[in-house]
């Protein structure tokens, strides 16, 4: 049977595209659009390779209100949307705030008004972040969903609080026309097996795996450590690293969810953090690493970075629960395939 048409924004991108070949295994017709922002067209031509199949692509920005209403218009039987399109690095939106405001609310904004124009129901994943946690305070860790929210470090941050709120006045507005799940990722890794598709940052890395590999493969010198006198056992930061296959299957529940057992939700929106519930430091990840790939990285301790948080990592069990979901793919098998894909994208 063929199930409901799917909007994927920001579908050529990193968590977007292995999104989008987990949407198609489970049968699920997708519309993938991008802007190429931060991601190239021949992502298409690999997730293709990767489905077998075609995949139906318009190149627009949905922050352009006249190219989301020609979206709608060209396919008015979308049932769900599952939103990426926004700028993420947290560094870069310190830098420039206006442009972050302004992309990843105004793609947001138009996303809702032509999805739910004219009274027409919706249903959207919202591309979130743990980041709307803060540090949390050592009682609410793993962190839960209850935990308090503390105000973002920094304008990406701000978005995503932002953009949440935006989801949370809308959804209230429309009294059960637009239901929402919120996604709430802790630090996404690794890359699909086939190693088609994966992380493509711009210029030097940001996150600290695509660092890792690329001082790993030769591509950087070496990798700073950034801070090793945290309150923690080895003094350096902790994360939840999570498989991105494993993150893209949650957005295929959480499709499945509003769209199959919109009557089981508990309100017109809903949050699930996705994580593994392990926190990981910054050096256990580089050890892990040289363990699983036989490959040593050179790395420095270095001052702390500004704006990072300690340790934070998630308690997955209302995903697990309510979702069904589950991030159980073995991290060492996640970091040898983020070095398959480093090793492809170099050779
Ligand atoms: C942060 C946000 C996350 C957001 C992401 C976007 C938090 C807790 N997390 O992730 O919500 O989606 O940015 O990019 O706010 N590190 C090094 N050396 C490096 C790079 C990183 O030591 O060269 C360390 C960092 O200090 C950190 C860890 O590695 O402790 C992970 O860093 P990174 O991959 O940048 O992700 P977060 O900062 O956790």
């Amino acid at each position: 049977m063929k199930k409901a048409k799917i909007l994927v924004t920001g579908g050529t991108g990193y968590i977007g595209s292995h999104t989008v070949v987990e949407l198609d295994a489970a049968g699920y017709e997708v519309v993938v659009v991008d802007n190429f922002s931060n991601s190239t067209p021949e992502v298409i031509d690999n997730i293709e390779s990767i489905t077998g199949k075609k995949i139906t692509f318009l190149e627009l920005d949905c922050a352009d209100k006249d190219h989301m209403r020609l979206l709608f218009a060209k396919h008015p039987d979308i049932s769900a949307a599952i939103h990426f399109a926004a700028y993420k690095a947290v560094g870069e939106s310190v830098d420039k705030p206006v442009e972050y405001y302004h992309n990843n609310l105004s793609s947001l904004l138009c996303l809702l008004s032509e999805m739910t124009a004219g009274g027409r129901r919706g249903s959207v994943v919202f591309s979130s972040s743990c980041t709307v946690y803060g540090q949390p305070k050592a009682e609410h860790l793993p962190v839960s969903e209850s935990a308090p929210l503390q105000p973002a470090t920094s304008p990406y941050g701000k978005t995503k609080q932002m953009c949440e709120d935006i989801l949370t006045d809308a959804s209230a507005a429309m009294k059960g026309a637009l239901k929402v799940i919120s996604l709430r990722y802790f630090n996404p890794v690794g890359a699909h097996p086939s190693a088609k598709i994966g992380e493509l940052p711009r210029g030097v890395p940001q996150n600290l795996l695509p660092f890792v590999t690329q001082t790993a493969i030769g591509l950087r010198e070496q990798l700073s450590v950034f801070g090793n006198d945290y309150n923690t056992p080895d003094g350096s930061c902790i994360r939840d690293y999570i498989y991105v296959c494993d993150l893209a299957k949650a957005h295929v529940k959480a499709v499945d969810r509003m769209l199959e057992r919109a009557d089981e939700m508990e309100g017109d929106i809903e949050y699930f953090n996705l994580g593994t519930g392990r926190g990981l430091s910054v050096l256990e990840i580089v050890n892990m690493f040289e363990k699983a790939t036989g490959v040593k990285v050179n790395y420095r301790i270095a001052p702390r970075r500004a704006g990072d948080v300690e340790q934070v990592w998630a308690d997955p069990a209302r995903a697990n629960k309510v979702l069904g979901w589950k991030a159980d793919t073995p991290l060492e098998d996640v970091l040898r395939s983020a070095w398959e894909w480093e090793k492809k994208i170099r050779s």
